[in-house]
């Protein structure tokens, strides 16, 4: 394909624009990748299983890897890093093993699948009861609606640090620092800000933080866990082998074995041990900075297009790299197939699996695009984005 005036879009087109970092971050790391080799060319054996040196190193990097994500959210005691498969089995677990019939919950009206749908089918099958707490127009949440909406049967506040839809960033300090003076535990979904925003445990309040690998931890999927800052009751929600005390019937209360049977992720825990070291290396600060300066360029060519709705804050210092369109006269669906089909261009179109919002949206019937921006993203990506909205806008691509 010829890009008049264009010839810097050739390599896009050829190559591949990948704007869905809000679903998995690519390309990861190199040292990602070398370690993730490495592990399984010279290393590959499990953890908290054996006594001989090379178990001993696998130990070791399991070990390293809590602490540094330690390191990373401020949060001093390795052994209450939990690893989970990723965030969704982190967040069920929590809540799952938290709550009992009766307890209500104050939530956002925004939350991912991964915290409504678990909610919802613990009022289902439990009894518990659930306040979504509204969002401003811009799509953020004000603390003072968290307090008034406590009862005294709450047993647990639970937002998500920054919205997979619109980007919007939570006020996780205030409302950590409310559910704090009530006593209450506050559980965080941080899936779309770890790595991508500082995050401080203790400065920002939070009783537990639930993370994943594969997105701004650039660390492959199939990872994740949370860190616990409460020593309320958990219940493990999984039994099985931890390496340890074999002749016991149930399940250790030591933290992390508790929550941790079955044999790890050791290829996916030495992915993570080399990405958390990296972004420690980096500095998130950096990473956000750079991040922001391509969500103010993308917003300002966005909402310069006649024909391009973008929704939530627009504000590139209350928000993460996910930005939401809508195409007038194009369905959802259809624009980001066109984009990939035409242009080599990878968004995710539809809800995004956070129905509650779209709703608010008006968009639940027919989705919209989610441009994913990540770490790697650069302005002149932005610029072939943009090239190709006008394209379709112009019914070049029907
Ligand atoms: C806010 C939020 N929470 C939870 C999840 C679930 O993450 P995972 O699929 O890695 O478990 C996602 C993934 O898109 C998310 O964006």
């Amino acid at each position: 394909m010829m890009f008049k005036g264009y010839p810097q879009f050739e390599n896009f087109y050829k190559n591949g624009v990948y704007l869905d970092n809000a679903a998995t971050s690519y390309p990861k790391p190199q040292c990602v990748i070398k370690s993730i080799n490495d592990y399984i060319l010279y290393n590959g054996v499990s953890s908290s299983r054996g006594a001989y040196k090379k178990a001993m190193e696998a130990d070791y990097m399991v070990y390293e890897t809590r602490k540094w994500i330690g390191e990373l959210f401020n949060h001093k005691k390795p052994s209450d890093i939990v690893f989970t498969s990723g965030i969704t089995e982190a967040l069920n677990g929590i809540m799952c093993g938290m709550l009992k019939e009766g307890d209500h919950v104050v939530t956002s009206s925004i939350e991912h699948n991964a915290v409504w749908r678990c909610l919802k089918t613990l009022e289902r099958d439990r009894n518990i009861s659930i306040t979504n707490v509204e969002i401003t127009k811009e799509g953020i949440t004000n603390p003072n609606d968290v307090e008034k909406n406590i009862q005294q049967n709450t047993k647990l506040i639970v937002f998500n640090h920054a919205s997979n839809v619109i980007g919007t960033i939570q006020p996780i300090r205030e409302i950590g620092a409310i559910a704090k003076q009530h006593g209450i535990p506050f559980l965080v979904d941080a899936a779309q800000s770890a790595g991508m925003l500082p995050i401080d445990m203790e400065d920002d309040n939070i009783s537990i933080l639930a993370f994943t690998g594969h997105k701004g931890l650039l660390a492959p999927s199939g990872t994740g866990g949370f860190v616990l800052n409460w020593d309320g009751d958990i219940k493990a929600w999984k039994s099985g082998g931890t390496g340890g005390n074999s002749a016991d019937p149930y399940m250790s209360e030591i933290t992390p074995n508790k929550y941790e049977a079955g044999t790890m992720n050791m290829v996916g825990i030495s992915g993570l041990h080399a990405s958390i070291r990296y972004l420690l290396d980096v500095g998130v600060d950096k990473i956000h900075n750079n991040e922001k300066e391509v969500i103010a360029y993308a917003l300002e060519k966005l909402e310069s297009i006649d024909g391009i709705r973008v929704f939530g804050t627009k504000d590139p210092e209350k928000m993460v790299g996910s930005i939401a369109i809508t195409i007038d006269g194009i369905d959802s669906g259809k624009g980001g197939s066109l984009l990939d089909k035409k242009y080599n261009i990878m968004v995710r179109s539809g809800i995004h699996c956070a129905p509650m919002l779209h709703k608010i949206m008006g968009t639940d019937k027919n989705g919209a695009i989610r441009i994913g921006i990540g770490y790697t993203t650069t302005k002149e990506e932005i610029d072939y984005l943009i090239y190709a909205l006008e394209e379709l806008l112009k019914g070049e691509l029907a």
